[in-house]
């Protein structure tokens, strides 16, 4: 029997990079204490593993503002331009930019297409973390649109040059359609599809694998809106679906003639989850 754990199981490149970045600090007393400007992943093992040593989660500016000394540790989403000179301008304290660089080139356009006289257009979520700092970049108008009625009534000025970027983790369709109805408004637009593949690489690999495997097991928390989209599309093509968060909700019913076994996990699952996992089940402690 194969087991096959997806090669983009888990976190994604920046998620990971900023995790990473967190516990490095940690070893160093001289970076203590350390502060995360929101929850570095949202994980609650993780969030509470670093809790546990002591990183502190800054949710406010105001609480940015109260910090004296230590670090403070920017995630993966990225900060508005204003949030990154609070932190960067604080006396004795050390800032740490752990922004995705897919959202730092992000950042560079809107900054530089704002400051070369375009409004920016942002297709995304308006209460997503990652489109307030990005908002954030513009030094001109900017609006969010995410849905047709957005794009339809979208408040800026069709007669200024306008430049549209996407939330990283915005669908692709939906975004090739919103860009197109604002340019039957008329906008004169150019447009940079800022979409990253991590969450479309995740989601083809799970379901590639599910349509080999006898069985599939798809590790993520059931509130997190990728996992259970990753289990849908495992479970269209696999009917023996797992849907766990970790190792001990495995109750794995096995025939003993299963050649493949398939695993793949959410983005906001670690990699010692997974690794729990995969170790139970190649243990066969299930037969
Ligand atoms: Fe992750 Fe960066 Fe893409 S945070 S989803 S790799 S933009």
């Amino acid at each position: 029997m194969e087991i096959r754990l997806a090669k983009s199981a888990g976190f994604c490149f920046g998620v990971e990079r900023a995790v990473n970045t967190v516990y490095e600090l940690l070893k160093d007393e001289s970076n203590h204490p350390v502060y995360t400007y929101g929850p570095i992943v949202h994980n609650r093992e993780v969030v509470g593993d670093l809790e546990r040593r002591g990183v502190r989660v800054l949710n406010t500016p105001e609480e940015i503002r109260g910090i004296e000394k230590g670090t403070i540790v920017i995630r993966a989403h990225g900060v508005s331009e204003e949030i990154s000179r609070l932190i960067s301008a604080r006396p004795g304290v050390k800032c740490v930019d752990a922004t995705c660089p897919f959202v730092q080139r992000i950042h560079r356009t809107v900054r530089e297409e704002s400051l070369k006289g375009r409004n920016i257009i942002i297709i995304g979520n308006a209460g997503h973390p990652e489109v307030v700092g990005t908002k954030g970049w513009s030094v001109r108008e900017a609006a969010v649109i995410e849905t047709a009625e957005e794009a339809q009534n979208c408040p800026l000025d069709v007669n200024e040059p306008v430049c549209i970027v996407a939330q990283t983790t915005f669908r692709a369709t939906k975004f090739e359609d919103l860009v197109a109805r604002l340019q039957e408004k008329g906008y004169n637009a150019i447009c940079m599809n800022t979409i990253c593949n991590a969450t479309q690489e995740r989601q083809t690999e799970a379901g590639e694998i599910a349509s080999k495997a006898d069985v599939m097991i798809v590790i993520g928390d059931p509130a997190s809106s990728n996992s259970a989209k990753l289990y849908e599309i495992c479970r269209r093509v696999c009917e023996r679906t797992y849907f766990i968060q970790r190792a001990e909700d495995l109750n794995l019913q096995l025939t003993g003639t299963e050649a493949l076994i398939g695993i793949t996990a959410g983005a906001s699952t670690p990699k010692n989850i997974i690794e729990e996992v995969r170790s139970h089940v190649g243990s066969g402690n299930e037969f």
